[in-house]
């Protein structure tokens, strides 16, 4: 078994541990035990305590109070939407390194399809960056971004960094999406690049993301490896 899904396997079991705890003996806004009791109680490191919390705070069934701990959520908060995460957000609240392989950064006109999500003509000037990204190292998802030219010129993507964390500093700042999940099955350059037979089956989101002003910045769309990737989001009965 290798490093990246030790590591998984590991902080979803404590996270499933305490899960059991809250459903059988806490209620909302009762503390959770500190990370260091988690470390003992669970034998793990701290990285794993804190992969664990954080996925469950994803899910809304915790929440942190900065300098204090962390505290159960109540059934609002756990009826909450999904949150919206950039890559490098996800991979590290799965307990994942991410880092990524530029494949492409070229400035392109927007087809139709690209310029209907993104508000522009078709024809105008967009930046397209095509990025492998991996999880300890290992291929996880294949990515094509396209951002309209004016938000981010090609020159000066920070091919290092974070794009989320790169619009923010432009003040771009992602919002909220609009996302669809549909299977696909591999080509023989994408099942190439993420490291699988052809055929297989992967996990298609694209996402149409827009900034505090409502204006959409980018038109993404994501295909996950469908033999490490599951997506997860709290559903309710109350509208
Ligand atoms: C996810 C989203 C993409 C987004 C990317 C940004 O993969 N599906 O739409 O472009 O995150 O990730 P990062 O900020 O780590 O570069």
């Amino acid at each position: 078994m290798s490093t990246a899904s030790k590591t998984r396997h590991k902080y979803e079991i404590v996270a499933a541990g305490i899960r059991a705890t809250i459903a059988d003996s806490l209620g909302p806004n009762d503390a959770l035990p500190s990370e260091r009791e988690l470390m003992e109680i669970y034998n793990v490191s701290r990285m794993t305590v804190r992969a664990a919390i954080a996925r469950l705070a994803d899910e809304g069934l915790v929440y942190n109070v900065h300098g204090s701990g962390t505290y159960v959520g109540s059934p609002d908060l756990f009826a909450k939407a999904p949150k919206l995460t950039s890559f490098t957000e996800d991979m590290v609240s799965r307990g994942y390194a991410p880092s990524s392989r530029v494949l492409e950064v070229s400035r392109v006109a927007a087809v139709a399809a690209v310029a209907t999500r993104l508000g522009l003509t078709p024809g105008e000037e967009c930046t397209k960056i095509r990025r492998l990204r991996l999880a300890d190292g290992n291929p996880m998802a294949l990515e094509t971004v396209y951002l309209p030219g004016g938000v981010l010129p090609m020159e000066e993507f920070d091919a290092k960094s974070s794009l989320y964390g790169q619009l923010t500093d432009r003040g771009y700042e992602i919002h909220r999406a609009e996302q669809e999940i549909h299977a696909v099955t591999l080509d023989e350059e994408s099942s190439g690049l993420l490291a699988v037979p052809l055929g297989s089956a992967a996990l298609e989101i694209d996402r149409v993301a827009a900034d505090r002003r409502g204006h959409p910045v980018e038109y993404a769309r994501t295909i996950y490896r469908g033999d490490r990737y599951s997506f997860q989001m709290a559903v309710s009965r109350e509208s």
